[in-house]
């Protein structure tokens, strides 16, 4: 079953009188219990088509259909409560709140969705055992490594099990070894479970664990190849 589903998606930014044409007609399905993985050049549109995948950002033009619903079809306020409760999202950047510590920053997406704080807390202490952090429940992220706040924001797409998990580079500050453990990890965390997992890279040492790769260039999909994945 498609859990995403895009037709014909175009995405044009516009800034003064300068306009990109960052999407310029994707069609692309991700499927349930499936690792689908993004690849492509600096600027090519990876981000962007995400971003539009995970509801952050509005497209132009065509369809992009989530769960069997069109995010743009839906008023901002549901939007919000769709993503929260459907989508886990690791930012190229991060994106971790500077004045939380890890356990606090990974039980995020659980108060939202209404979780107690003792319960919440405890998830979010579990879920960074698994990512390798038992011992930086406490610490804020400035005073963790690039690849340690990495693996916070993987916790904290991960903590609230949802159906969708939409990943932007997440191995980009991880040694080799920290990056295979974090895709076993996430492999199996999504995929046991039947959900889709899709994932940007320009890690090539992880490229073995997609079921597909599509590849990205000039705002289009070029080519889609199936795979039998290795874990
Ligand atoms: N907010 C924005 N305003 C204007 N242009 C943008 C914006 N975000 C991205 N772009 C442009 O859209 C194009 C696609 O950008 P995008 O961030 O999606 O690329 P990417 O494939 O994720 O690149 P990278 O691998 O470097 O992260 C680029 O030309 C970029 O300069
Ligand atoms: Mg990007």
């Amino acid at each position: 079953m498609a859990a995403v589903s895009c037709r014909g998606v175009t995405k044009r930014y516009i800034t003064g009188s300068t306009h990109v044409l960052a999407l310029r007609g994707i069609d692309l399905d991700a499927r349930m219990g499936e690792l689908l993985m993004l690849v492509g050049p600096s600027g090519c549109g990876k981000t962007t088509l995400i971003s539009v995948i995970a509801g952050i950002l509005d497209h132009d033009e065509g369809d992009c259909v989530v769960f069997q619903h069109d995010l743009r079809n839906l008023s901002q306020g549901k939007k919000i409560r769709f993503r929260g409760k459907n989508v886990g999202f690791v930012f190229q950047a991060y994106n971790l709140l500077p004045t939380l510590t890890a356990a606090e920053n990974v039980a995020v997406p659980l108060l939202i969705l209404g979780e107690g704080r003792l319960q919440a807390q405890a998830k979010a202490k579990e879920m960074l055992s698994q990512v390798g952090l038992k011992d930086k429940m406490n610490a804020l992220p400035n005073q963790l490594s690039g690849g340690q706040q990495q693996r916070v924001a993987i916790a904290r797409a991960l903590v609230h099990e949802p159906r969708l998990i939409v990943c932007d580079e997440p191995t980009s500050a991880l040694d080799a070894d920290t990056g295979r453990l974090v895709m076993e990890g996430l492999r199996h965390n999504a995929l046991s479970s039947g959900r889709a997992l899709i994932i940007v890279t320009h890690d090539n040492r992880i490229f073995d664990f997609a079921d597909r790769i599509a590849r990205m260039d000039d705002g289009r999909i070029t080519l889609i190849e199936s795979q039998v994945a290795s874990a």
